[in-house]
């Protein structure tokens, strides 16, 4: 599959998702982003960019944090996601909140123009993620700080999915994906450089950047019900999945995630999940 491919496929996922997406009731990305901007903690007056930033996880804390003075820019690739965050930020009444339709990858935007960065489960479905940490040294003023986070990766693990849920997918009922959009091969493509921290720390050094910090925590993912959580993951990364699984496979997939989801809930009560999160944060080397 070539990038061109890839980019088309992931931005129209987060376009048909972008109106449900991060609001099915499932607790995850919105306290993963509140906590990755605590982690670089913006300052008041700073200017913000969020690449990736998808209905605004990061950029509603961060707009709070760099107050009246500040300034917050969100870029997505998805047309539909800008819109939602755009449409937010007005009924919020942010003035200091924008939100623009750009490849993160590749940002148009003024050198040394920005004093924070932050990605939030974004720059994991960058071809090149690597090249566009370099980029991102490029826009930070002297002192800047970058931020992102990943899933914590371990071998064999669906690139857009925490490992819990990786376990439980059978791996004969992804036998008839497409080779390209095997999880193997797309973890081996795109992410192999996030799963070793000392990877991670030698591509950010190689990339304009020091003081390199990886931190996993938990973030508790909650989900009403088995059904409630495969219906959300519809709106995520894994629709990615879900849209090239045969019809038969896509349906005994979503009985057996249910099926164990719901034998981890306790009784009728909801289904909460600790989700390792990878958090990394630098400082440009300037
Ligand atoms: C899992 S969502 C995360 C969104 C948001 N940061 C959050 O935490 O809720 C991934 C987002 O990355 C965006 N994305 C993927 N590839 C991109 C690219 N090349 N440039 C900009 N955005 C991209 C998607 O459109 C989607 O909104």
């Amino acid at each position: 599959m070539d990038t061109a491919t890839y980019k088309t496929a992931v931005t129209q996922a987060f376009n048909q998702a972008a109106a449900s997406y991060d609001r099915m009731g499932v607790e995850f990305f919105t306290p993963m982003g509140r906590r990755l901007v605590e982690r670089v903690a913006p300052r008041p007056g700073e200017r913000v960019l969020d690449v990736g930033c998808g209905r605004g996880a990061c950029l509603f804390p961060a707009a709070e944090r760099v107050g009246p003075t500040g300034r917050v820019l969100g870029v997505d690739i998805a047309e539909a996601m800008v819109a939602e965050a755009r449409e937010a930020a007005r009924r919020a009444g942010l003035t200091t909140v924008e939100a623009r339709v750009m490849d993160g990858e590749h940002p148009d935007l003024p050198a040394r123009s920005y004093d924070v960065v932050t990605g939030s489960y974004s720059v994991i479905f960058f071809p090149d993620a690597p090249a566009a940490l370099a980029r991102y040294a490029g826009l930070l003023a002297d002192g800047g700080r970058l931020g992102f986070t990943s899933p914590v990766f371990t071998a064999d693990t669906f690139p857009f999915l925490p490992p819990v849920f990786t376990e439980l997918i059978p791996r004969e009922l992804l036998r008839n994906l497409p080779p390209e959009w095997q999880p193997a091969e797309l973890s081996r493509r795109f992410n192999s450089w996030l799963a070793d921290p000392a990877d991670l720390v030698r591509t950010l050094r190689g990339a304009g950047f020091a003081e390199v910090d990886v931190a996993d925590e938990d973030v508790a993912m909650t989900a009403a019900s088995g059904t409630a959580w495969v219906d959300w993951s519809h709106t995520q990364g894994m629709r990615l999945l879900w849209q090239h699984l045969p019809v038969r496979e896509s349906a005994e997939l979503r009985e057996r995630l249910i099926t164990a989801l719901d034998a981890m809930r306790p009784g009728v009560g909801p289904l909460t999940i600790p989700v390792p999160v990878r958090y990394v944060t630098a400082t440009v080397a300037r």
